[in-house]
């Protein structure tokens, strides 16, 4: 189905960045935010935005002129009797969210798809005030919504397969790429990554590597195209720390998601990253620098782990260069590896949907289920018994996909 006319509700940095999207894409965006000032900077920065791509070829003059006309504003949920779809982008709580779906269904005709973009709240919970809910979806996007390819279309348990057609397809016309996940904790992505920050932060916090080498290691070994600090400095500490909090407590505190405490630290002293200047790195100079010392600690692998991360390491496809570049890699890989095995094992997503979500998503250079099929599901398990071996906690104990 085609979808012509839909409602955006909140101009903030994901709203904006949806309307822009529909509207380029032929879409008749009805644009809804409380604040007035919102709306007007909202619609003044697509504006810039379509400019930017007429300069550099990517749209017409007359396409940029059509699509800003396409976009209305107003500063109430009213007037939606025509709407096929709405995305609801507002702040990330659920009283508000609430309040604004109890809006939403008196507004919309009965067949209008209800989408929430949260990132960190249970669909579900959410469509708990709406009387249809299998009229309720999430379609999350990732910022910035124009550029990122990845949607993850985002199934409750009681949203119809209809409504799921219509988040998907809408997706799919906008360009994105659109891969379906169950309503669980961090959904695809944001759940799969844990495994890429938290893990490095570890070895940071065991005192075996500092930020820039294992940044290095992972921008080298595993042809990630950032390391997971300097990520997490362009993402901002204290929005990867708040989605490593939430994960954690919705997955009932397990191990694996625990935050740690030297980013909390990070995040209660305001070195936020980029936007601060100072993070993992320091920015005030020409270059980064390591802004986050490392209290170096010596360790051994016992002969049976050097072993294993050894054939993982050469399976996986990275250099063997240097034991403690190995155990790194190993590491991290594994335990991203591991949670992508969690979330298939769950049913949260199929095998190709998880692999595409984090490529898309996240910009990793493989899907980590092909990663692990290319690595043998047995030498994965391998990495993660030994690590183990070497916790209290369990929280490296292998997925059942890998036993
Ligand atoms: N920023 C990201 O990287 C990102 C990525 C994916 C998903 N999300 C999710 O998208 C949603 C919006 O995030 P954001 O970063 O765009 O937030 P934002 O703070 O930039 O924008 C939120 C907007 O909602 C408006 N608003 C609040 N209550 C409202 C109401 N009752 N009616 C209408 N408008 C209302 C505010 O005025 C504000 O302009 C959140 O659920 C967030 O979790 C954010």
């Amino acid at each position: 189905m085609n979808t012509n006319n839909i409602a955006v509700i909140g101009a903030g940095t994901m709203g904006a960045g949806i309307a822009q999207l529909a509207a380029a894409h032929g879409c008749t965006v009805h644009l809804i935010d409380l604040s007035a000032e919102v709306l007007a900077k909202a619609v003044a920065d697509i504006r810039k935005r379509y400019a930017r791509s007429v300069e550099k070829g990517r749209m017409s003059t007359e396409d940029a002129d059509a699509a800003i006309a396409r976009i209305r504003t107003s500063g109430a949920i009213a007037g939606l009797d025509d709407v096929e779809l709405v995305i609801e982008a507002v702040v990330e709580r659920l009283d508000v969210k609430h309040a604004v779906f109890a809006s939403l269904e008196k507004a919309t005709p009965p067949s209008a798809v209800l989408a929430t973009n949260t990132s960190s709240l249970s669909v579900g919970r959410i469509a708990e005030r709406v009387s249809d809910p299998s009229r309720v979806i999430g379609m999350h996007f990732f910022n910035p919504a124009p550029v990122m390819p990845l949607v993850e279309v985002i199934a409750a348990k009681e949203s119809s397969p209809e409504s799921v057609s219509v988040g998907f397809d809408a997706a799919r016309a906008w360009g994105k790429v659109p891969v379906c996940a169950k309503d669980t904790p961090g959904f695809i992505v944001n759940r799969v990554a844990r495994g890429f920050y938290l893990e490095a932060l570890r070895l940071l916090g065991e005192g075996v590597a500092g930020v820039d080498e294992i940044d290095l290691v992972m921008r080298t070994h595993g042809k990630f195209r950032m390391g997971p600090f300097e990520l997490m400095d362009l993402v901002g500490l204290d929005v990867n720390y708040a989605v490593s909090a939430s994960v954690h407590e919705r997955m009932d505190g397990h191990a694996r998601f625990a935050p740690h405490p030297i980013q909390r630290a990070l995040v209660d002293a305001g070195s936020l990253g980029r936007k601060t200047g100072r993070g993992f790195y320091d920015y005030s100079g020409e270059a980064p620098i390591p802004a986050q010392g490392v209290d170096r600690q010596s360790f051994e692998l016992t002969p049976l782990l050097s072993e294993t991360v050894l054939a993982f390491t050469v399976r996986s496809g990275a250099p063997t260069a240097g034991a403690t570049e190995q155990y790194v890699f190993s590491r991290i890989l594994a335990a991203i590896i591991n949670e992508a095995g969690f979330a298939y094992s769950q049913g949260v997503a199929d095998s190709a949907d998880i692999d595409t979500a984090m490529q898309k998503g996240t910009n990793y250079p493989k899907g980590p289920l092909a990663w692990a099929d290319e690595i043998g599901h047995e030498t994965v398990a391998g990495v993660l018994r030994r690590m183990n071996e070497m916790v209290t906690d369990g929280r490296y104990a292998p997925a059942p996909l890998f036993v």
